[in-house]
């Protein structure tokens, strides 16, 4: 982007640790996301040792589904929150889930997923992006972002989007990686994260670069009381804050006014 003097007034946004053109960025997770995509659950599992479940099912306890409740799951990838949303609510039948997500990769993977489990309505797969959504406003009751928004190029505008989606009253939840307050806990979840997860990414995804952007990515985000401060700045009420396993990830959740 070019002022009218000609200067560069482009302000570069991280891609994990490089720095890149702001346009550039959707382009480039969308690129990583759809090469993932295919060992993307099987990843998650053996990461985390499966912790990654525990933490979604306290988010689901968060978010506090009722039977008739619309859903808007941005960045759901295969659909791990939306799956647990219909569980909890009792079906297909009881409610309606959106998932929508910048990797047509990862929309397929979870849509094909989702037929193998058996579910073959209540959940919408739409692939589009979190900062400009497809749908119109006060249109959601809740909506819910796992590991997503970290991802997102301007995370301003795409806690704009949740607020003008959500109906007056609505639920807000999102999950995301922090970093541990705790010195030794930080520490020993740098060196594996560092160490050991992008060598477990070139193995079981054959993708170290992949894997090694999703520390780098860790990193580069908000702490959480800078996050916590952005999402009541977008104007959210009631704004929490829960971290979990020691600070390695945090809930965040709120209420649209
Ligand atoms: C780490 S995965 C999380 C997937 C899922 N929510 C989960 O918890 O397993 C991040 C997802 O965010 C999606 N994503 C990244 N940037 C996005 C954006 N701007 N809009 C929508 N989805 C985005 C990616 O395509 C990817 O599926």
């Amino acid at each position: 982007m070019k002022d009218k003097s000609n200067n560069n007034i482009t302000q570069e946004v991280d891609f994990g640790y490089q720095r890149v053109d702001p346009s550039q960025k959707p382009g480039l997770v969308k690129d990583l996301f759809d090469r993932v995509s295919t060992n993307y659950d099987l990843m998650n599992d053996v990461m985390s040792a499966g912790i990654h479940r525990i933490w979604k099912n306290r988010m689901i306890e968060c978010l506090q589904p009722y039977p008739g409740m619309t859903l808007l799951d941005v960045a759901g990838g295969t659909g791990d929150i939306s799956s647990k949303f219909l569980k909890r609510i009792g079906g297909a039948k009881k409610g309606r889930a959106i998932i929508c997500d910048l990797s047509e990769g990862m929309v397929l993977k979870g849509r094909n997923r989702a037929i193998d489990s058996a579910i073959f309505s209540g959940i919408d797969w739409v692939v589009g992006d979190a900062e400009n959504l497809p749908l119109s406003n006060r249109s959601v009751d809740a909506y819910t972002i796992a590991f997503g928004i970290r991802n997102v190029t301007n995370k301003e505008k795409a806690l704009e989007e949740a607020v003008r989606v959500l109906k007056p009253g609505g639920r807000f939840v999102c999950l995301e990686f922090s970093s541990s307050t705790s010195p030794i806990i930080e520490r020993l979840y740098s060196a594996y994260s560092f160490l050991v997860i992008p060598t477990i990414g070139e193995i079981v995804a054959k993708d170290r670069e992949a894997y090694r952007y999703l520390v780098e990515s860790i990193r580069e985000f908000p702490s959480p009381p800078n996050f916590t401060r952005m999402i009541e700045m977008a104007g959210f009420g009631g704004v929490n804050c829960m971290p979990m396993s020691g600070g390695i990830a945090s809930l965040y959740s709120g209420w649209r006014i």
